[in-house]
């Protein structure tokens, strides 16, 4: 009998485990539920420029309309498109200046930045939320920024930070999950002298290649809805396959030498682990705000909605025509060509740019955060999002401590991964359980995926007057309520 007792709570313990395990994995797209766009087996004996394939598409560089060198002045209307992801299919989309998508915003630090925002989207109101760049509330596009159709917005700010890749997406409340989806994203890219300075791929479009990664559900007919489910409303809306820069499966000529990809997990809800598939490992040099001290080496890279990565590929020991496969763990969605012809010798920095590193004891306060409920009840702190309430007050110039925890679910199914992230200023994490952070992550971060049962800990400056958002950024849990608002002064 006691022993009986014994092997069943040793079950119980073990199916715990699993059930804990496989919620702590991504949630992923199945490959089994993959749009019949190519088989995966017979890519070695594939050539480059096949059919089904098409090459990446590479977003503009946004034109600066004004003509002198410290001030810049962009223009970007959000509208109604159509794009065919799938052959013969038309779907109805989002973009900015275009049909899906939007294109790079590139500033410098210390430029002043105009940007003229019109909506001309059908009927519903947007907003446009730098996210991760460091503005004032009222220039950060959350939702009391509304633009109603036939308006335009102008915010103006002065770029005050290290060089990034940051992106911009719409935030309107409720509406968030709807208007991302349906393509309302772009990357917002800041250089500085240290990135001018560093010996690594800088040629935007050649060898500094943007991939906005993102799933989607298609449906049998190769368009795609925003339609909640249960389990979406549950987990956020995942895919079925997935996106790069709004092309299905496509493949990209790359240098025979060293490649910087700037990375942006642009997804609803999905956490993405990237790998290539012949399992070379490659070197992450940034994260949401700015250069690692130095390279991290990695083999796989775990990405939660709204996180950014760059990273350095070294293509020099392949052949002309191999290719290289970039995968969602055993998932590929993407092929690198090696083009021998175009070659490039850079080589690995040993260190990358100094980090002036917050420190715990200059906190005046500490503040905690806790992710409950699921589903429709998704909140912080017991509370769902009220746009007439401020949830917490922050002195300006003051330095904290955010300790964020997942409690969400709890004794149940394990729970559900959320990723947190604050507007207006870049986090510092300090310890994730109490463990420092892994290499990757320790550098600027605005967002940081808290798993089930976790408790995380970041520190900030905060140097930007006004009203701010914190939330999930599963934006399903976002629209559903899981934000609150903060207000530095
Ligand atoms: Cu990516 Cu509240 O933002
Ligand atoms: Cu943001
Ligand atoms: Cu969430």
């Amino acid at each position: 009998m006691k022993k009986l007792i014994v092997v069943l709570a040793g079950l119980v313990v073990v199916v715990w485990g699993v059930l804990l395990f496989m919620n702590r994995q991504p949630q992923l797209p199945k490959p089994a539920d993959q749009m019949p766009i190519e088989e995966p087996d017979d890519r070695e004996a594939e050539i480059p420029d096949d059919e089904n394939k098409s090459t990446l598409p590479i977003p503009p560089i946004l034109e600066d309309t004004d003509p002198s060198p410290d001030r810049a002045e962009f223009h970007i209307i959000a509208q109604n498109g159509t794009m065919e992801f799938v052959p013969g299919v038309q779907t109805d989309t989002m973009g900015y200046n275009g049909d899906y998508l939007g294109p790079v915003i590139r500033t410098r630090r210390g430029e002043e930045v105009a940007v003229n925002v019109e909506n001309r989207i059908d009927g519903e109101m947007t907003t446009i939320h730098w996210h991760g760049l460091e503005v004032s509330g009222e220039d950060d596009g959350g939702p009391h920024s509304g633009i109603q159709t036939g308006e335009t917005w102008t915010p103006e700010f002065t770029i005050d930070q290290p060089a990034a890749t940051l992106w911009y997406h719409p935030h309107p409340e409720g509406n968030t999950g709807r208007q991302v989806y349906k393509g309302l994203a772009g990357l917002f890219i800041v250089e500085d002298e240290i990135s001018d300075s560093l010996n690594i791929p800088k040629e935007y479009g050649v060898n500094d290649i943007p991939l906005v990664i993102q799933d989607k559900r298609f449906r049998e007919d190769g368009s795609f809805e925003y339609i909640l489910a249960g389990p979406d409303i549950m987990f956020g809306l995942q895919g079925n396959a997935i996106l790069v820069n709004g092309e299905t499966d496509p493949y990209l000529n790359v240098e025979k030498g060293l490649m910087r990809f700037r990375i942006l997990n642009g997804s609803n809800a999905s956490i993405f682990d990237l790998r290539l598939d012949n399992g070379q490992s490659f070197y992450q040099i940034a994260t949401d705000g700015g250069f690692l001290e130095e390279p991290v080496e990695l083999r796989s890279l775990i990405l939660g909605p709204s996180e950014r990565a760059e990273i350095l590929v070294d293509f020099s020991d392949y052949e002309d025509g191999e290719r290289v496969t970039l995968a969602h763990q055993d998932f590929s969605f993407m092929d690198f060509v090696v083009d021998g012809s175009s070659t490039n010798d850079y080589s690995l920095p040993t260190s990358l740019a100094p980090i002036e590193w917050l420190r715990p004891e200059d906190a005046t306060l500490t503040r905690e955060f806790v992710f409950l409920g699921m589903g429709p009840n998704v909140n912080i702190n017991g509370k769902q999002f009220d746009m007439d309430r401020i949830d917490e007050f922050v002195s300006l110039g003051d330095t904290e401590i955010w300790v964020v925890s997942n409690q969400s679910g709890m004794g149940m199914m394990g729970g559900t991964v959320h990723p947190f992230h604050a507007h207006g200023t870049q986090f510092q994490i300090l310890d994730r359980d109490g463990n420092p952070p892994p290499a990757n992550e320790a550098g600027w971060k605005d967002s940081f995926v808290v798993y089930p049962d976790e408790t995380v800990r970041a520190i900030a400056r905060f140097k930007q007057p006004g009203v701010f958002m914190y939330h999930c950024h599963i934006l399903e849990h976002e629209d559903a309520g899981m934000m609150g608002q903060f207000l530095v002064e």
